[in-house]
């Protein structure tokens, strides 16, 4: 059996009483194209560096084909490209990857790293005069360059614009194509879902839900009902709105309720028979963002309730 390209086993990383990851546990199999998906803070560039070796697990272990990550690295099997990685401000483009290919046994012709990144016509320009987008680009050079079969990419597409975003997208697919592997960190929930097979959310640490971009949607998609009841009637409103059919979620604010539903034709006739004071009606798409938020809260709103069904997606998990 091949080994994983990636397997995280119970890694914890601290600083000091910063808990930046929590026993995560994580296997990327050879030619997934996984994405790491969470806000600011949430232990992606930790992760990522953890299992790059740049970084030592407080606990846990970090393998890259079974072995230490450093040994993968070494032998030119993984590319990345990290955050706030600099490059020589006064060499070209060219020069550049050029240098980096200098240091792998079997390194693809600078052309074609260029050509592969889309920046074959900035070779001769200085790193220096490069826009924020193309030098997101020439590193995206820099990590391909030793043809490598895994890429761990922390935030390709940070300082790139809509267009430039959808190209860079478009032109990984080339390498994915080739059955390589793909760990990208991303805070964009449609980036995620254009272009990784897997989507792996972290919040606050943990992995709190981990599926195809589809069962991660359908936790996500769905929508939201809004309305009031009589400040006498609440509590009845409250005890029976659960049993409505469709019902996933409930969250009560005083006399306001905000319900998300599966089926919200199915959700409203039911709602409008069981509850007929029920007035200031709203229905709306319940969006990625939403769901993510509720997903990626540190602790749940006190009663913000799901409905059993919501982890039923084979890989989809919740932590508490
Ligand atoms: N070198 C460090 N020293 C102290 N705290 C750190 C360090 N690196 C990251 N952190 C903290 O760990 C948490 C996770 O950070 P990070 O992995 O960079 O998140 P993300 O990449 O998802 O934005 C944050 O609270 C961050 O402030
Ligand atoms: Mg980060």
């Amino acid at each position: 059996m091949t080994a994983p390209a990636i397997r995280l086993t119970a890694l914890s990383k601290h600083f000091g009483a910063v808990h930046a990851v929590v026993d995560v546990d994580l296997q990327i199999d050879r030619g997934e194209v996984v994405a790491l998906l969470g806000p600011n803070g949430a232990g992606k560039s930790t992760t990522l560096d953890l299992a790059l070796g740049l970084s030592h697990p407080s606990t846990g272990t970090a393998h890259l084909f079974g072995g230490d990550p450093r040994a993968a690295i070494v032998d030119g099997r993984v590319g990345a490209m990290l955050q706030g990685g600099a490059l020589l401000p006064d060499l070209t483009v060219a020069q550049t990857v050029a240098l980096v290919a200098s240091v792998h046994r079997a390194p693809l012709p600078v052309d074609e790293a260029l050509e592969r990144a889309g920046i074959r016509d900035l070779a001769a320009r200085r790193v220096s005069k490069l826009s924020g987008g193309q030098l997101q680009r020439a590193r995206f050079a820099v990590a391909v360059v030793s043809d490598p079969e895994l890429l761990i990419l922390d935030e390709p597409t940070a300082a790139m614009d809509v267009e430039s975003r959808r190209d860079f997208w478009l032109s990984m697919r080339q390498f994915t194509a080739e059955g390589r592997t793909v760990v990208f960190a991303t805070h964009y929930l449609d980036e995620a879902d254009f272009f990784a097979d897997r989507i792996v959310i972290l919040g606050a640490g943990r992995v709190v839900a981990d599926g195809t971009p589809a069962e991660v949607k359908s936790v996500v998609s769905g929508r939201m009902i809004r309305f009031e009841v009589d400040s006498g009637e609440t509590d009845a409103a409250a005890a029976g709105i659960p049993q409505l059919p469709g019902i996933r979620s409930l969250d009560r604010r005083t006399d306001r309720f905000t319900l998300v539903t599966d089926d919200s034709d199915l959700t409203l006739r039911a709602l409008l028979a069981a509850v007929p004071t029920a007035r200031d009606i709203e229905i709306t798409a319940h969006t990625m963002d939403d769901a993510f938020l509720a997903l990626t809260a540190e602790a749940p709103l006190p009663h913000f309730t799901k409905a059993p069904h919501l982890t039923k997606a084979p890989h989809l998990t919740k932590a508490v």
